[in-house]
């Protein structure tokens, strides 16, 4: 009797983990709990890598949209490389064999990721070009394995990030491919049959999570259908419900044309989407480190790259907004991660050794900026008790408007820097706090305000 009432008190309390039974339409898919590992981690790290990485280029344009805008757009910048460069009959299924990821050690990206402070990896798992980084049958002689490397591009980096236990893994999928003669069927029929889904998408997407265990899928190229072609709802209740990773998978919302910005676990809304105000659900902000692409170029200019500075401002005010931050970089073809990535990664690292604390497992405080003679931005710990402020400038002294001591034990630190500033009360509002001439913050500096309100 006891162990039958406690067995139904356990279920009863855990609702969700016990009967969770998710239908498949957005109505029940929403109520999902978003996994908490997501929101404490804050920073992934994303990766567009595939056979675009082979042409590398895009003029102001993004790489790995090279097919698409050499053959459907017919952009003149990708038809001049192509003839300055290619034999005339030269096909993009060509650049295939050339991607050969000579290079490629998982092991050491997996190392780098981490070094970055990163709590997520991304991978692209296929992009529009239809290409393939794992061995998947449903794509024959356009995956990695038939073509190209050799090799299971996946599944050497899942196994290296699953070593990094301070690292969760996740694949990128594109719903749709630009030249596949099922998909573009299923188009010209409006979208009435479903053969491409049926034959291509379904299937590897369920291979991709039973394969690799992903927690995270970051679903994409959805824009032209809506997701009753794609099929989407049933295939994120199987996700949700009876998937090897149903407790810890987390989702976007790009799964049809009807649901970007409104269903799915969490919202990207666009590329680059940082609203600067607190959004109530939880959000991405997906950048990327070569601001025209995502995909390698070889013709960028360091000027096409964030600065650090820059990086790091986005990473503040899209967690003081309750976003996660996807870094994007672009590996070349030979599996080398090119050094301006790497040096921007190993920054960030190195700013959130000293100033993590502000940041995982943060929660967004009651305001998110204040009016002062800099940009201050704020998070927040256990339940508002420490605040911390992001400042993007130094100066002798900054006037916060927002946080108010709650007495004259309030302290306040510098992280990295000197603990028990000089502070003072404002009559107005707020408090006025002495900042250090020397420290060894740059670039952001963090200031944690405990016993403030
Ligand atoms: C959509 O998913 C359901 C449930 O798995 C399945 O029965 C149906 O055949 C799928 N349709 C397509 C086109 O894949
Ligand atoms: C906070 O930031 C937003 C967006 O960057 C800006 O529009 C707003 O003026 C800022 N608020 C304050 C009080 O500075």
């Amino acid at each position: 009797m006891r162990t039958k009432f406690s067995f139904l008190f356990i279920c009863l309390s855990l609702f969700l983990t016990c009967f969770a039974n998710y239908q498949p339409n957005w109505e029940s898919l929403d109520k999902r709990p978003l996994p908490e590992w997501y929101d404490d981690a804050k920073i992934g790290i994303f990766i567009h890598w595939g056979v675009f990485s082979v042409p590398s280029y895009g003029y102001r344009n993004a790489g790995e949209w090279f097919w698409y805008r050499w053959k459907i757009t017919a952009s003149p910048a990708e038809a001049i490389f192509m003839d300055a460069n290619y034999r005339p009959d030269f096909q993009y299924a060509d650049f295939a064999p050339q991607f050969t990821a000579e290079f490629y050690n998982s092991n050491a990206w997996a190392d780098l990721f981490k070094a970055s402070g990163a709590g997520y990896v991304v991978l692209t798992s296929k992009h529009h070009e239809g290409y393939t980084n794992w061995p998947s049958v449903n794509s024959w002689n356009w995956n990695s394995m038939d073509v190209g490397p050799k090799r299971d591009l996946v599944g050497e980096l899942e196994k290296s990030v699953r070593k990094r236990t301070s690292l969760h893994f996740g694949l990128y999928h594109s719903l749709y491919e630009w030249f596949n003669p099922l998909y573009q069927k299923d188009r010209a029929n409006g979208f009435t049959t479903q053969d491409f889904i049926r034959t291509k998408t379904m299937p590897e997407l369920y291979d991709i999570v039973k394969r690799y265990k992903p927690e995270l899928i970051w679903s994409d190229g959805q824009w032209e259908a809506d997701s009753s072609y794609w099929n989407s709802t049933y295939f994120i209740a199987w996700l949700y419900n009876s998937s090897p990773v149903k407790d810890t998978i987390v989702t976007n919302d790009r799964w049809g044309k009807d649901t970007l910005c409104k269903h799915g676990g969490y919202l990207t809304c666009s590329d680059h989407y940082n609203p600067g105000v607190l959004q109530e659900r939880k959000w991405e902000n997906a950048m990327t480190i070569d601001k025209d692409s995502w995909g390698y170029r070889r013709n960028a200019v360091l000027s096409d790259y964030i600065t650090i500075e820059y990086l790091l401002q986005q990473l503040v005010t899209t967690i003081s907004c309750n976003g996660n931050f996807l870094l994007n970089i672009g590996p070349a073809k030979d599996g080398t991660i090119p050094v301006v990535y790497e040096e921007r990664l190993r920054q960030m690292g190195q700013w959130l050794q000293m100033n993590g604390e502000a940041v995982y497992g943060s929660k967004p405080w009651k305001y998110q900026n204040d009016t002062t003679n800099q940009h201050a931005w704020y998070t927040a710990k256990q339940g508002g008790d420490v605040v911390y402020a992001f400042l993007f400038q130094w100066s002798q002294s900054v006037t916060l408007r927002s946080p108010l001591a709650s007495s004259s034990s309030a302290t306040v630190d510098l992280l990295g820097g000197k603990p028990s500033l000089v502070w003072m009360p404002l009559k107005e509002k707020g408090v006025k706090i002495e900042i250090p001439a020397w420290s060894n913050a740059k670039w952001v500096m963090v200031l944690r305000l405990t016993g403030f309100k």
